[in-house]
């Protein structure tokens, strides 16, 4: 098959109509590539672009798409419910669910080292997804969400993008690719999700790295700080939702680092976990400074943490720059 490349003199997508143009495009594409019987599989993170091109396959090709979403059992409070909810009951698309929560921290329990941490979630993920492909008999062809700077970062030797490529020959040599966002920049894939009837929570969704909250359970990830950082995440969303700050900071999380500090509880010493709030601005990843949060703000979601946060006795705001620190904490 020939390379699809975005050609220079691209009208970028900025509207609502220049959307539903290349949607109606895309369909027809999609229809040309698989025919009339072909079916797909796509692995559903719930992110931007695997969101996107998901209802973009569904609007052509119905059930025959097989969306896969796999909770790896570090996302975020309500992603997996979300994916659920967004494709499956209102969209109605053909979605296997696997929660493989206990495979993932049961390979992750002691292992500290973050690039091994990184190493297992991503193995385990491709494992746990090949699984799937390997039961989905008679679909040829394997969706992708690759967006445009995917390819450019992969060809400037920036960053392999996230293909076909880690998963295991058999499953690899077995499918076709498509890609039918793959010519979009990421706020064109914004504007078609919009087009496509996406909810606002999906289509504007800050960066989450693959990994998830597992670089944010710094260390050894254990299933109570792990809950940890998923509920104070939770309530750090929700308090910037409700001050206009979503989709205004670009990237803002909780972390929890592996050890505790004393504290006073009801009069009796505690040794409890912290809470390290993380809010900064970016363009690209590569710099990034820090949110001035109103102090007001902050105490609110302490306040919140400590009521409602188990084992956690100290809320601390990180004040560093990249560089030195970078976004994420390992
Ligand atoms: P750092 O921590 O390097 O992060 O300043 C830059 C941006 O990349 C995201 N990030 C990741 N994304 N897999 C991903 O898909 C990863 O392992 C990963 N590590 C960091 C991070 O959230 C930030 O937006």
């Amino acid at each position: 098959m020939a390379e699809i490349r975005r050609p220079d003199d691209m009208v970028r997508i900025t509207t609502p109509e220049l959307a539903e143009a290349f949607i109606e495009e895309q369909i027809q594409a999609i229809n040309e590539q698989v025919g009339p019987d072909g079916k797909v599989l796509l692995a559903l993170s719930g992110g931007v672009d695997s969101s996107v091109c998901a209802a973009l396959l569904l609007k052509a090709i119905g059930d025959r798409l097989i969306s896969v979403h796999v909770n790896h059992g570090l996302l975020r409070k309500g992603e997996p419910e979300q994916v659920i909810e967004v494709f499956r009951n209102q969209l109605k698309a053909n979605l296997v669910y696997v929660d493989a929560t206990d495979r993932f921290l049961d390979k992750l329990a002691g292992v500290s080292d973050p690039e091994e941490k990184r190493h297992i979630i991503g193995n385990e993920f491709i494992e746990v997804f090949a699984e799937e492909a390997r039961k989905a008999e008679g679909v040829d062809f394997l969706g992708q969400g690759t967006i445009w700077p995917d390819i450019l970062e992969s060809e400037a030797g920036i960053k392999a993008h996230h293909n076909a490529g880690g998963l295991p020959d058999d499953i690899k040599d077995r499918f076709e690719l498509v890609e039918p966002v793959k010519i979009l920049f990421k706020d064109e894939v914004r504007c078609v999700g919009r087009a496509l009837g996406l909810p606002e929570s999906m289509v504007e969704r800050q960066p989450f790295p693959g990994p998830g909250l597992g670089v944010r359970c710094v260390g050894a990830i254990t299933r109570d700080r792990l809950e940890a950082v998923r509920e104070s995440d939770a309530i750090l969303r929700e308090e910037f939702d409700n001050a206009g700050l979503a989709g205004k900071v670009w990237q803002y999380f909780t972390v929890v680092p592996p050890f505790t500090s004393t504290g006073i509880k009801d009069g009796k010493r505690c040794d409890d976990w912290m809470v390290i709030i993380r809010a900064v601005n970016s363009v690209d990843a590569t710099a990034a400074t820090v949110e001035e949060i109103p102090y007001e703000l902050l105490f609110r979601i302490r306040d919140r943490i400590f009521k409602e946060v188990k084992g956690v006795n100290r809320v601390l705001y990180d004040l560093s720059t990249k560089e030195p620190a970078t976004i994420e904490y390992e």
